[in-house]
């Protein structure tokens, strides 16, 4: 899959411009704060609806503007011709998939598929389990939108799973936690199911990358605690039962101290752990090869490559590793943004080099 062409209209420092994206790499540079990331994030919230750095949707409109517009073109080897849009507006946004109005985000995902690497993502290695959960939930929920909607549904629950535990009334807490726990532990399986299968599928792909892009010097292995085995009815089954032994102790705690909003996965580097002793190059190393895994297992999913948006994370790797990563992306549509295009090993590669919220043109 590819897109082919991007519209952004009065979006973050962009006033009208369009990127006319070839299948392979392409290299979007410039000088700092020119607006190499707003075109990685616009494209991320076209596949995705979501933007890792947006707290307010609104502060993507360009500041003189009321409303913003991005567009995007994509061909598909599997769903043919593609296009999605978002208009920002001062309350709420529109979307639009191939033309018709959707009216939930999740309508926009499993659409156009993108996997995105910027620095921040070193997070998935140094810092808590839920940046590891999200960067499973973003995953799982563009492999299946029915993901996306039980992930909603457990949080809601839960909040009233919570809610209930630091009730005074201990009564009504044993009269309606059996009824919150049968709900909890219903949309539950659907979660735990695909993060089970996820995460056995990851394993020897993103060890297979890390050995790559290190030429063999490192062992990536990842591991994950999993608690609730089987079948559908299996899991459900066990994890109702965790619910019920920790009872008490969630009562005292007043939250519920087990489910998929726990996990946690373990990161390895040649045996020890990455979060506490992985150097920040083994550790930015780490997280890309575990996006380069999550790129596979989209292959694997969707029978084709989806977009791969590398921000700003080539810089950070030496010579050697930044060729190695680039013989990975051999078929993948890759949009790299960087400071200095001439330190890329890409002859072939689409440019465009951005000054100010505009490509500059003609060079
Ligand atoms: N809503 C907005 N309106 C106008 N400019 C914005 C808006 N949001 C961000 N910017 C500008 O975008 C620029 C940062 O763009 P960014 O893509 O992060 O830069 P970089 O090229 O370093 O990746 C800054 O100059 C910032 O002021
Ligand atoms: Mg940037």
């Amino acid at each position: 899959m590819y897109i082919s062409k991007l519209t952004l209209q009065n979006y973050r420092n962009y006033l009208v411009e369009n990127f006319d994206f070839s299948p392979g790499i392409n290299i979007v540079y410039g000088a700092n704060a020119q607006g190499k990331t707003n075109v990685a994030e616009a494209i991320f919230y076209l596949c995705t609806g979501y933007s890792p750095r947006v707290t307010r949707e609104k502060q993507v409109i360009n500041h003189n503007a009321q409303s913003a517009v991005i567009t995007a073109t994509a061909q598909s080897k599997i769903m043919g011709n593609l296009s999605t849009s978002i208009e920002f507006l001062q309350s709420g946004k529109k979307i639009t998939v191939n033309g018709m109005p959707v009216q939930k985000t999740g309508e926009l995902i499993g659409n156009i598929n993108a996997v995105m690497f910027d620095p921040k993502q070193l997070k998935l290695v140094q810092e808590s389990p839920e940046d590891r959960r999200r960067f499973l939930d973003i995953a799982l929920s563009q492999m299946n939108r029915k993901y996306f909607y039980a992930l909603q549904t457990y949080k809601k629950i839960l909040t009233q799973r919570n809610n209930l535990l630091k009730d005074p009334d201990r009564d009504l807490i044993f009269e309606t936690l059996p009824v919150w726990d049968e709900q909890l532990a219903q949309i539950a399986i659907t979660i735990i199911s695909a993060r089970n299968d996820f995460i056995d599928k990851l394993k020897p792909l993103c060890k297979k990358a890390h050995s790559i892009i290190t030429n063999g010097a490192e062992d990536l292995e990842i591991s994950y605690d999993y608690k609730f085995l089987g079948d559908e009815s299996e899991i459900k089954q066990s994890l109702k039962q965790s619910l019920f032994e920790r009872m008490e102790k969630d009562i005292e705690l007043g939250y519920t101290s087990v489910g998929p909003h726990r996990d946690d996965i373990k990161i390895k580097i040649n045996k020890t752990d990455a979060r506490i002793y992985g150097s920040q190059g083994q550790q930015r190393t780490a997280a890309l090869s575990l996006k380069i895994g999550e790129l596979e297992i989209f292959n694997m999913h969707f029978g084709e490559y989806p977009v791969f948006i590398l921000d700003d994370a080539m810089s950070e790797l030496d010579g050697l590793r930044r060729s190695n990563l680039l013989s990975m992306l051999q078929g993948v549509q890759t949009i790299i943004t960087c400071t200095d295009a001439d330190v890329l090993p890409c002859e072939n590669a689409s440019r465009f080099h951005i000054d100010n919220g505009t490509i500059v043109r003609g060079e």
